[in-house]
């Protein structure tokens, strides 16, 4: 079990970043964003006539672009409407996809992730590489980290946020112009003008590339993105007791034989005090069964294999990554109502007793193959399956064995994790 070993190095290793640094980590990312891609960005483009815009001046731009439907074809989807801010920026609907496109009868391809917590925090992605062959034999590969996107293929967020606005089942403009003509008739053209210079709509490019950094910009700094107002916030600063529920439920959440969940979702507070973001944005395979609800899954030959594609396309030669995804933060998870990348489960209870009985009652999850049998892990090519995780707890069971909790159990950590929950976010 060579994995074994070094992704449990992994794991301490991130765990030790989280225990220690997960501050300095993500200032450390923070920064990177704020000094090195927007200004690089901003700079890129033409000299701007107006002073250079203080950063809270462009993030109040950037706010009014996120919520402004006239930037789609449909003149009816903005970012705000896949990514509401009452639920914590997801989806407000249970929909495993969203709709787009310039009718809105689109599919988006994969379940939205709430923007929560998690973006100025987010690593850059990378994965080791191990040249050395022996070492390669000994320790196997090191699950990679890191990027936005459920397959972290966007370093950045301005790189990210062009997605949206161009993909044909989103936003569906037809190119960088096209968004730029809307911006020039939006009823905050005069603030873009004010903030870059009257002649700024005479480059278009420009235009378009500090729309996208604005965008980045309230992201990055708007306090909705962030407000720890949860009652295990309160708990963490000992101003809110858990019931006993809450208690047995962490107590599941943390038992490495028998729940093992925080050694992804991390939920400890750093030394510095900082709160835990219950992610260690790491990626893996957890075989979330095939979802029919998605139309694109209706072709038999259509997979989406995360990492290695057909999103992403410069790991597509990496067969060990497929099928894997990026942990996302469980901050606020509660409230969604679509669960895994592509939304196969929609209440919390069913996710939890997938990890649980995903393994000892494969039955209730997958459908049969031509034996007879679960035919499990069927959102992954028959060649790719091994890839899927079977020795982290509790995915390491087999068929007929005790599930690792029961539905009491279950219940138990449904109420911890809804101690996740923010003040303000719609239950
Ligand atoms: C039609 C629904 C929809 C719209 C509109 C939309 N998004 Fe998203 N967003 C998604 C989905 C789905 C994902 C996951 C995409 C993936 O993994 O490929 C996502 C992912 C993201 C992420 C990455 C989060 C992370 O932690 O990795 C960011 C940031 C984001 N969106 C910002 C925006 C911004 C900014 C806009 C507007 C310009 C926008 N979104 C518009 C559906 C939407
Ligand atoms: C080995 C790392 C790992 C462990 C251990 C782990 N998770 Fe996850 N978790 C992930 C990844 C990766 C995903 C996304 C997978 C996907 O969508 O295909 C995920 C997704 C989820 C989701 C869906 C969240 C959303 O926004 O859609 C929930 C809920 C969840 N995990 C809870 C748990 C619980 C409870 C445990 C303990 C039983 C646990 N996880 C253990 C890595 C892990």
């Amino acid at each position: 079990m060579p994995r074994v070993a070094l992704r449990h190095r992994i794991r301490i290793g991130i765990a030790v970043c989280a225990a220690l640094l997960l501050s300095a980590c993500g200032q450390r990312s923070e920064s990177a964003h704020e000094s090195a891609q927007s200004a690089a960005a901003l700079q890129a483009s033409t000299p701007t006539p107006a002073a250079s815009p203080t950063p809270s001046a462009l993030a109040a731009l950037g706010k009014k672009i996120f919520f402004d439907p006239s930037l789609s074809a449909s003149g009816r989807l903005s970012c705000a409407s896949c990514h509401s801010p009452e639920h914590a920026y997801a989806a407000a609907n249970a929909r495993a996809v969203q709709l787009g496109g310039p009718k809105l009868d689109r599919q988006g391809a994969r379940a939205v992730p709430s923007l929560r917590y998690v973006l100025n925090r987010t690593p850059v992605w990378s994965k080791v590489f191990i040249s050395n062959q022996a070492e390669r034999i000994l320790e196997g590969d090191e699950p990679p980290v890191g990027g936005f996107g459920w397959d972290g293929r966007f370093n950045t967020l301005h790189e990210q946020a062009a997605f949206p606005l161009l993909a044909a089942n989103e936003m569906a403009n037809a190119n960088a112009d096209d968004v730029v003509a809307k911006l020039q008739r939006a009823a905050y053209a005069d603030d873009i003008r004010q903030l870059f210079g009257a002649q700024i709509f005479d480059d278009r490019q420009s235009v378009y590339s500090k729309a996208l950094i604005a965008l980045e910009r309230f992201e990055l700094e708007d306090t909705s993105f962030h407000p720890y107002s949860s009652k295990y916030d309160d708990y963490l600063d000992g101003k809110a007791q858990l019931s006993e529920a809450e208690r047995r439920g962490l107590m599941l959440f943390d038992d490495p034989q028998r729940g093992n969940c925080a050694s992804c979702h991390i939920d400890r507070k750093g030394a510095d005090g900082s709160h835990p973001l219950f992610t260690d944005y790491q990626f893996e395979a957890l075989g979330v069964p095939r979802n029919a609800e998605l139309r694109a899954n209706r072709d038999p030959r259509y997979f989406d294999q995360g990492l290695c594609g057909p999103l992403r396309s410069d790991q597509v030669a990496e067969k060990q990554y497929c099928g894997m995804f990026k942990t996302p933060s469980l901050r606020n998870v509660a409230t969604r109502g679509a669960f895994f990348h592509n939304g196969r489960f929609h209440t919390l209870e069913d996710a939890l007793r997938f990890y649980v009985q995903r393994d000892t009652d494969p039955q209730r999850w997958y459908p049969r193959g031509a034996d007879g049998r679960a035919d499990k892990f069927d959102d992954l090519p028959l060649s790719l399956r091994g890839n899927v995780d079977v020795i982290d707890q509790p995915l390491t069971l087999h068929e007929g064995e005790t599930p690792a909790w029961s539905d009491a159990e279950i219940a138990d950590v449904a109420a911890f994790l809804r101690t996740l929950t923010d003040r303000d976010v719609h239950p």
